[in-house]
């Protein structure tokens, strides 16, 4: 096809320059066009569950296109879901959610770009962990927030430092995201760290993002959330949802758990941005918090046994060390006895060993001298993994 001259220059809003972006879509793409070249690629890249969506989940949702859940619904979600989530919220954190505190919303991540919307002026200061997941940044920039980052430590098993944290609150400090379990590092923050940074923040008029959207993807201890802590729930914003959780990945649902003032104005910008959340979506997210809940503790269980299986097989591995993560489907591998920075050791084992990984640096400055492999694969396609890793290392790492 013959590409059309352009005419008029294409002038973006300045902002468009501060906006980030999710590398592990770019890794993707790379990686499938190795594929459509013949290569052999095992995808370690991208953070979604391989399980399919539970059957019963996927059946609720072909009954509700059948009756026909195919129109416009209310901009926070349908009052049903609403009610149920307020229910699971209530018990799983141990506090009372009204369903005007909750925001339905097509996928986790719009509650983090809402929120930041909704709440950050001009100069605002966002504290986040980095490594993290890159969106929080991303969106902080794009909004003119200013990014302060708390550098997370393998020797803490990447559970974020709270009195740093404390060093980081200014009067400025308008926002404080925390993620347990944590993307990329599987890190989690316990009960005590949790408290620890409520008595920090102290009666500051400061607002908690909790993106606890693998919280059901914990292996030890039951999750604790901020919003349980006494005094803290009109200052959370509990991010939530249903992609990791039921392996709902493309169905685009997820929701927010705030003050019912902030839901109103998140559910304006719902209604500026998206309208609702998609009708049958919404039926089908019903069912899985309704339902049975035992797929998710197989897949709960079948990510920590990867995990520790390629945990294993790293360890063994010249040039790489990795630490069992307390959470989630990901391995954050050290990699800096490979004498490689993360970026290039990424390409080299997609281009050369054909796996999938992502550098560290995708989820922030901090991230250098780590790759994110995500354990959401099979057990037959780890292993294989591996095998390619240690052939690679043992071609190319000297010493
Ligand atoms: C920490 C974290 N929060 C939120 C999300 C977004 O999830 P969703 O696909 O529901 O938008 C992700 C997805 O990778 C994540 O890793």
């Amino acid at each position: 096809m013959a590409t059309q001259a352009i005419a008029h220059e294409l002038i973006l809003a300045e902002r468009m320059s501060r906006l980030g972006t999710e590398t592990a879509f770019e890794v993707l793409s790379k990686a499938k066009a190795l594929e459509r070249q013949g290569r052999s690629i095992i995808h370690l890249e991208i953070g979604e569950p391989d399980f399919a969506t539970p059957e019963h989940i996927v059946e609720a949702a072909v009954d509700a296109l059948r009756e026909g859940w195919t129109h416009y619904g209310p901009s926070a979600g349908l009052p049903e879901l609403r009610e149920s989530i307020a229910r699971y919220v209530s018990r799983t954190r141990g506090v009372t959610v009204t369903p005007e505190e909750v925001v339905v919303v097509p996928g986790g991540k719009p509650i983090m770009f809402y929120t930041m919307l909704a709440l950050i002026n001009e100069g605002d200061e966002v504290i986040y962990p980095n490594p993290g997941f890159p969106i929080y940044e991303s969106m902080i920039n794009y909004v003119g927030g200013r990014a302060m980052p708390i550098p997370l430590h393998e020797e803490r098993d990447f559970a974020m430092d709270v009195e740093g944290m404390a060093r980081l609150i200014t009067p400025r400090t308008k926002l404080i995201i925390l993620n347990s379990p944590q993307n990329p590092t599987g890190g989690v923050l316990g009960r005590s760290d949790i408290e620890r940074a409520a008595e920090i923040i102290g009666e500051r008029n400061i607002m908690v993002l909790a993106d606890e959207i693998y919280s059901r993807l914990q292996f030890e201890d039951e999750p604790f959330s901020i919003m349980s802590v006494p005094g803290m729930q009109e200052r959370t914003i509990l991010l939530d949802g249903f992609s990791k959780t039921y392996a709902m990945t493309g169905w685009r649902i997820g929701y927010g758990v705030m003050r019912a003032d902030l839901a109103n104005q998140i559910t304006r910008l719902m209604t500026n941005s998206n309208s609702c959340t998609a009708s049958f979506t919404q039926r089908a997210a019903l069912a899985a918090l309704e339902g049975d809940q035992s797929a998710v503790d197989v897949m709960r269980a079948e990510f920590e046994h990867r995990s520790q299986a390629f945990v294993y097989g790293l360890n063994h591995i010249r040039g790489f060390s990795a630490r069992m993560p307390k959470g989630a489907f990901y391995v954050f591998a050290n990699i800096s006895q490979t004498g490689w920075v993360a970026k290039p050791l990424a390409d080299a084992l997609l281009a050369e060993a054909g796996v999938a990984a992502l550098s560290g640096t995708a989820f922030g400055k901090y991230g250098e001298g780590y790759l994110r492999f995500s354990v959401a694969n099979s057990m037959d396609n780890l292993m294989e993994a591996l095998k390619r890793i240690d052939a690679w290392a043992k071609a190319n790492l000297h010493g």
